[in-house]
């Protein structure tokens, strides 16, 4: 079948002018519970887009770890690409996908990183062998091979430390809210597309947008 050809009705739902009056952080934790009892597996994960200090934008998947009312948490190598552009540049966009409900979710705001102690925390609570990834991995750093990878990870790992302690450059940032779309796909394209933005005295401004 030809690309052009791969069309779908989107018919799972709709966002009243109701919905213009929610709390879009709310909102935001609702559907996710929502897309979460359907048991898909990385139901957090979200494309991060950053932009280099020359304006090249960038994107990857990351994974959502906690909401806070300053925002969402993720974790990483700050030393990766995206650490590197974040220290030049705060300004991001996340966007979750989730095609079994036919919902999209567009995010701007500007990253911080979370405390040193917070994101210690985190990392011990993480599984010993994903502590180990992190400790072996200079993430977005050219390797020679797989194996020089695997090595450093069976280095580390025959120090049989029972305790690793959060690497320097590896921790979390949370993701301050700006601005956030809700889409809903809606039968013939005349889909649901809800913006709030955040004014001055911190209280959302909400509109409805074309499709
Ligand atoms: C499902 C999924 C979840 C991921 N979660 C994370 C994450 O939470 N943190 C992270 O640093 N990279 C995560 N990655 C890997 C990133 O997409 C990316 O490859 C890596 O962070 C390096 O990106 P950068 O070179 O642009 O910094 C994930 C990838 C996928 C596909």
């Amino acid at each position: 079948m030809s690309l052009q050809d791969d069309r779908k009705e989107y018919l799972n739902g709709e966002l009243g002018d109701e919905s213009l009056s929610a709390n879009p952080i709310e909102m935001f934790l609702a559907w996710l519970e929502e897309y979460r009892l359907l048991g898909n597996s990385d139901s957090t994960a979200f494309a991060l887009s950053t932009v280099s200090k020359d304006g090249t934008p960038d994107s990857r998947i990351v994974l959502l770890k906690e909401i806070r009312d300053e925002g969402f948490v993720f974790y990483t190598n700050y030393n990766s690409k995206k650490g590197r552009d974040i220290s030049t540049n705060p300004n991001v966009h996340a966007l979750f996908f989730w095609p079994e409900i036919e919902r999209q979710i567009r995010i701007k705001g500007k990253v911080k990183k979370i405390s040193r102690i917070e994101s210690e925390k985190y990392f011990s609570s993480r599984p010993k062998l994903s502590q180990l990834g992190a400790l072996s991995s200079n993430q977005s750093e050219k390797i020679k091979s797989r194996i020089d990878l695997e090595l450093k990870f069976n280095s580390f790992k025959s120090e049989s430390s029972n305790d690793y302690n959060c690497p320097d450059d590896w921790g979390g940032y949370y993701l301050s809210f700006e601005k956030i779309e809700f889409w809903q796909g809606r039968r013939n394209r005349m889909h649901d597309r809800l913006v709030f933005e955040i004014k001055w005295n911190s209280e959302w401004n909400s509109f409805r947008v074309q499709p």
